[in-house]
């Protein structure tokens, strides 16, 4: 299967950085493999149907509410991946398992693939509960969800996140092993599980040598059209 790497800019490019961006990465992209780019959302409208490379939102609503973006308002602009419940929304507006799970189901009724964050704080890392923390949470997020191979799990410890700090490669290795036999357990389903946190051009070779990873969630990096282009021809 085609490795998946999600490109998340966050808010870090604005509309003239963005214009600059598209135009030195639309020819270079590899299409060996699944790209999803990220953009800002008001940016979206710029990539629809146009590229070699798949569109995610950063977001979407687990409600039809006012400022929200509908599952059906991204598809209709192309969007066919979404991440779900990453630690910035889980930080800045409380985003519980409820929310994700009303979010996934959001994703699912419309056909997009949600890319679900999941990963323990550095506390939950030192009280040896990063298992039980990332079990509870896949739960939670997938409760009356039928689990299929449109499902992505993204293992992004908080502590990983825009750090420069990385868990070792046996670490990732036994997590990412933890995650899929437990959805396969419960579900009876192979899904895609990507790692995620202060992934750059120095630590992606070796990251990449896991083999039980299906592809990457790249922040901060991906935001540099030389420095992501680089990263992505690591990878093989
Ligand atoms: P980072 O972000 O690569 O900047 O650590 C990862 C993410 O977007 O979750």
């Amino acid at each position: 299967m085609k490795k998946t790497i999600v490109l998340n800019h966050k808010t870090d490019l604005d509309y003239e950085n963005i214009k600059y961006y598209i135009d030195q990465i639309k020819d270079k992209i590899r299409t060996d493999m699944d790209i999803v780019i990220c953009p800002s959302s008001i940016f979206i409208p710029f990539f629809n149907g146009r590229y070699n490379f798949k569109i995610g939102s950063q977001n979407i609503g687990g409600y039809h509410a006012t400022g929200e973006l509908s599952g059906e308002e991204l598809k209709s602009m192309g969007v066919s991946y979404v991440i779900v419940g990453h630690s910035d929304r889980k930080k800045y507006y409380n985003e519980d398992n409820r929310l994700i799970n009303l979010k996934v189901k959001e994703c699912i009724k419309n056909n997009i693939t949600p890319i679900v964050c999941v990963g323990e704080t550095i506390e939950e890392k030192e009280l040896k509960k990063t298992q039980d923390v990332i079990i509870k949470q896949m739960r939670e997020a997938f409760r009356d969800v039928k689990v299929d191979q449109d499902i992505i799990i993204a293992y992004e410890p908080i502590w990983a996140i825009g750090s420069g700090i990385t868990p070792s490669i046996t670490c990732i290795k036994e997590i990412v092993s933890m995650i899929k036999n437990s959805i396969y357990h419960a579900h009876n389903v192979n899904i895609r599980v990507l790692y995620g946190g202060s992934i750059t051009e120095k630590n992606i070779e070796k990251l990449n040598s896991i083999d039980e990873l299906d592809g990457f969630l790249i922040g901060k990096s991906s935001t540099n059209p030389d420095k992501i282009i680089s990263i992505l021809n690591l990878i093989d």
